[in-house]
């Protein structure tokens, strides 16, 4: 069924602004979730795969976990520029280069748009003061937007900011709706999300890298976190986010 929505954002912005978190407590409380469907049929016998090979990639794949307990420590300035290079940093020319075209940055991005803007919170990074951040991938830099104390506020926005509440960054993954949708319309939201994930996942893997912890989340209040950010939200909206710092169990 279409819902006629023929301009560019219409369709996906009664998406995007109606999918709040849900408050859905009873979910919270009932039997763990299947983890397993019935196979389909097959038309032949199954082929057994051999044993996955280990590789350096493999070993980051596997040490991957959501950490939700941080210890606190100060996070070094080297560790954050390599987690966010990971996740939306130039990867094709200098940094320094004044001529950047054409870009490539660390993820897959459709068409080449990189709709995606990088903010983050700090606190107890070495080197910079507690703040939000603007992450600017292609000069590898960090612009302050606004010094904070610490993440403190923020409990009203991430719902799950207890587990967070020590770790030393919370990346928000912003789209620029217009960006990557003046070319793909509606269909345009979706390639958004997938890139952020890409970026998400590359946090993830660069921290088990660097003996960092990582906890994605989606269950933040769009509104509030847009408020903090100073985003307007016909034309900007946070995807993901990903906290980081030390797991407090190592
Ligand atoms: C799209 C997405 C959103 C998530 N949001 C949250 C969240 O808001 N808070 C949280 O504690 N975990 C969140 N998680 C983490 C999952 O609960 C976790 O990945 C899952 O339980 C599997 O555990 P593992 O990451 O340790 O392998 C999210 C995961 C995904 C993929």
């Amino acid at each position: 069924m279409m819902i006629p929505a023929n301009d560019q954002s219409s369709l996906s912005l009664l998406y995007h602004l109606n999918s709040e978190p849900w408050r859905n407590d009873q979910a919270y409380t009932a039997e763990p979730y299947v983890q397993e469907f019935p196979l389909p049929d097959p038309s032949g016998p199954p082929i057994n795969l051999p044993k996955p090979k280990t590789t350096a990639l493999s070993q980051l794949i596997a040490g991957r976990r959501s950490v939700r307990a941080f210890s606190g420590e100060p996070l070094s300035l080297d560790a954050l520029s390599s987690v966010l290079h990971a996740a939306y940093g130039l990867v094709s020319a200098d940094p320094q280069d004044t001529n950047l075209l054409p870009l490539r940055r660390s993820v897959p991005s459709a068409g080449g748009s990189y709709a995606l803007d990088v903010y983050v919170f700090t606190q107890s990074v070495s080197g910079m003061e507690d703040g939000l951040y603007f992450y600017d991938g292609l000069r590898g830099r960090m612009l302050l937007r606004e010094t904070r104390d610490g993440f403190e506020g923020l409990d009203q926005v991430f719902y799950t900011h207890g587990f967070v509440a020590k770790a030393n960054a919370l990346v928000c993954l912003a789209a620029r709706f217009e960006h990557c949708q003046s070319k793909y319309g509606p269909r345009g939201y979706r390639y958004m999300l997938l890139e952020a994930g890409h970026a998400a996942q590359n946090i993830c893997l660069t921290s088990v890298d660097l003996a960092l912890g990582s906890l994605v989340m989606g269950g933040y209040v769009d509104s509030a976190l847009l408020r903090e950010l100073k985003l307007d939200p016909l034309k900007a909206g946070v995807l993901y986010s990903v906290a980081i710092g030390h797991p407090q169990d190592r």
